[in-house]
């Protein structure tokens, strides 16, 4: 079967079963194709919460069909292909972050949205990297834990002087990894190129940018922007959407390795799969994300809050 005869037959069963596709911007293009949102973070929770269908599939990573789910507990959230986790959620637990509570009361806790839903029960509100410096700046409090990114965290502490914000040691390892030299490279060969860079870098790698912003932040600022060259200083994917959307301008992958492991382990036929369990076939297989009703209402209040200083 060729990649438009699947893409053909995952757009009947999506419709055949009443099935939104939501795809992060990290997904390959073929999956992008057949999604019917696509977007950062922040853009799909809350795609997830206003769609209409009875079933989502989420291609992305564990985290965000788990925010799915508790935004719309109502319907039926699968993720396309189960062993694709965020390895940053995994990085800190619910009782080391009490531990820091109970000694340090009077901080409100930030979580950045790539947490599992048990930690974000002790959590207070969550940002992704689009909405954080609002959120941060909107909250009313100046003494702030910033979890589990450091990078992030700490970019929004330098733009936010007057707050007192904590950071732990935690962050992406696909980002994390580029160095300056990696940066230094890419410029020299590419010299008219503007660099734009995710957040979730380290900040000698963010202090070179042009831009630093999130996923779609930086899908933006290329589109509107009048450079004809730009250096994409994030997951591999975007530098090739980018192409595709603005065939007229360069794009230039900061570097190859720059890959989210996880974000390509889900496959055009794990999609097809999905789908054909979700239509009750015996070849499909789908993995469904289950929360009962207490998980549900103890993780959600920081996604709600999220939301609403957020939007
Ligand atoms: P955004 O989608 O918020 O830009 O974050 C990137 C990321 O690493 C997703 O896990
Ligand atoms: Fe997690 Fe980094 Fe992959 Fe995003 S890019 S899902 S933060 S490992």
């Amino acid at each position: 079967m060729t990649v438009k005869e699947l893409q053909a037959k995952i757009l009947e069963l999506k419709k055949e079963t009443n099935t939104a596709v939501l795809a992060h911007s990290y997904q390959s293009r073929e999956i992008v194709e057949i999604a019917d949102f696509t977007g950062d973070s922040y853009k799909l929770s809350v795609d997830a919460a206003k769609i209409p269908n009875e079933n989502i599939l989420f291609c992305g990573v564990h985290f965000m069909a788990e925010t799915a789910k508790m935004l719309s507990p109502e319907k039926r959230v699968y993720l396309a292909n189960k062993g694709a986790g965020c390895p940053m959620a995994e990085q800190m637990d619910r009782d080391m972050i009490a531990e820091i509570k109970a000694k340090e009361p009077d901080r409100t806790v930030v979580a950045y949205i790539n947490t599992t839903a048990s930690l974000k029960t002790v959590c207070d509100v969550c940002v992704t990297s689009s909405s954080a410096l609002k959120i941060v700046k909107n909250i009313d409090s100046d003494k702030i834990l910033f979890i589990p990114d450091c990078n992030l965290g700490g970019w929004v502490k330098s733009q936010l002087p007057e707050k007192d914000i904590m950071l732990l040691n935690g962050g992406c390892p696909a980002h994390s990894s580029i160095t300056v030299e990696e940066v230094l490279a890419a410029k020299a060969e590419h010299p008219d190129a503007l660099f734009l860079v995710h957040p979730e870098c380290r900040p000698e790698v963010t202090a070179l940018a042009d831009y630093a912003g999130s996923t779609s932040g930086i899908m933006d600022f290329a589109m509107k922007s009048d450079a004809k060259e730009f250096i994409i200083g994030t997951e591999t994917s975007i530098a090739e959407h980018l192409q595709y959307d603005c065939p007229e301008k360069k794009f230039y992958p900061l570097t190859k390795k720059l890959i989210c492991t996880d974000m390509k382990l889900t496959t055009l036929p794990d999609v097809y799969r999905s789908l054909l369990a979700i239509a009750g076939k015996p070849e499909g297989e789908a993995f469904e994300i289950l929360m009962d009703e207490e998980q549900i209402s103890a993780a959600r209040k920081c996604i709600d809050k999220m939301i609403e200083l957020g939007g």
